[in-house]
């Protein structure tokens, strides 16, 4: 029903989006975008092609007056590093790139497509993509936001150091983390973290981290216990781990939770205004594959960044010979940065379910829905 596609090289002309399924009458501009892919553009410890480029959503298709019209709404985002590549791609005079990076997708694409030159793997590989991602999430957010559900997302840890910030809420961790170079609400982690990013760099090495997204707001029973494919915490932990370089994601305190009894584990009932209300959130948001009420929480694992300065140990896959790999222009630790993919792929997953719960041709038809089910928008 609502689903997006995205095309593009990182050192093509540009990146492109097509999303399909949003309803008409929803208000947008290329600012809304272009707020969440300065986002993701920042944080500190990335590298110089972010200095390069300026990220700008233009809109080409599906958004008239300033609304969307039930078209499907295309998106490019030029790519500024395109002029300093166009004439080596029609020249090509690029040298071959035979030595697989451990960690990213070099190898392995080789194999799997035949070809000779890891180039061709990691021109789509490259995380350039996930701008595109950014700005699908900056529209579902709009999508999200009359029926009162909101994103938000901070980083918890990078390179071992953690964050201690157990008596703040969620809104105030976000608001903390846009004043963090490394989006993090921790004033004292934020310096260690950035002190662990200078030492990374200067040792040629690169780092990882974990990211938190919450999002609040979402009413209860988005997704179905009833089949496998519906279950939504499945569907949002697939999302997330599809951004590359996350290799665990979990729902509230998962793991904590394994060690724990159940009596110290799940969110005990109270009576509320004729409803219920929760104790606690250890379920992060989840029951039954089914959003509960509860303000969702996903914390996503990310593994250090596979191009390093200093080389790593691999194969010439032209000769068979030992070779060390070449670094490439790349950054140190891009955490800060993945939370904000994290937020738009949470958010997409979530706008999935609305129109799967609400249906509807128009935003006006959904806000009527909406209200009539849950009271609100
Ligand atoms: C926002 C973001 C920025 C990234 N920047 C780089 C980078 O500069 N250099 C790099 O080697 N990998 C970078 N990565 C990670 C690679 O894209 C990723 O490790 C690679 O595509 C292999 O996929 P996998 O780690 O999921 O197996 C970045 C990932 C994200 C989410």
């Amino acid at each position: 029903m609502l689903r997006f596609l995205t095309a593009g090289e990182s050192h093509g002309p540009c990146l492109t989006l097509i999303v399909e399924g949003l309803p008409a009458g929803l208000r947008l501009d290329n600012q809304t975008i272009n707020r969440d892919l300065l986002r993701r553009q920042g944080g500190y410890g990335r590298g110089s092609r972010m200095a390069i480029e300026r990220d700008r959503a233009e809109i080409v298709g599906g958004i008239l007056y300033g609304q969307t019209t039930g078209a499907p709404v295309a998106i490019q985002i030029e790519n500024k590093d395109w002029a300093n590549w166009r004439e080596h791609w029609a020249a090509r005079d690029l040298p071959r790139l035979t030595v697989p990076r451990p960690g990213h997708a070099d190898y392995a694409g080789m194999q799997k497509y035949g070809v000779d030159d890891a180039r061709l793997i990691l021109e789509r590989a490259s995380a350039r993509e996930t701008a595109a991602r950014v700005a699908a999430g900056a529209l579902t957010k709009h999508l999200l936001g009359p029926f009162g559900i909101v994103v938000g997302s901070y980083t918890s840890e990078i390179g071992g150091v953690s964050a201690r910030m157990p008596e703040l809420g969620h809104h105030e961790r976000w608001s903390r983390a846009e004043a963090s170079p490394v989006r993090c609400p921790d004033d004292e982690a934020t310096a260690k973290m950035c002190a662990r990013i200078d030492e990374a760099r200067e040792a040629g090495d690169s780092l990882g981290g974990v990211f938190v997204v919450t999002a609040t707001g979402v009413p209860v029973g988005l997704g179905s216990h009833v089949h496998w494919d519906r279950r939504l915490d499945g569907r949002l932990v697939w999302a997330v781990m599809s951004i590359p370089a996350i290799k665990g994601v979990e729902i509230g305190p998962a793991f904590e939770n394994a060690r724990r009894p159940g009596t110290k584990v799940h969110d005990e009932f109270a009576p509320s205004g004729g409803g219920v209300t929760r104790t606690s959130n250890r379920a992060g948001g989840f029951e039954g594959g089914m959003t509960n009420g509860m303000p969702i929480v996903v914390r996503a694992a990310m593994k250090p960044i596979p191009t390093t300065v200093r080389p790593l140990r691999s194969v010439d896959l032209a000769t068979g010979e030992p070779a060390e790999t070449a670094y490439q222009r790349s950054d140190v630790c891009a955490v800060p940065a993945a939370s904000i993919v994290g937020e738009a792929m949470v958010a997409w997953v979530l706008a999935v379910a609305l129109r799967e719960k609400l249906g509807g041709d128009s935003l006006a038809e959904m806000e009527f829905r909406g209200k009539a089910l849950w009271g609100r928008a």
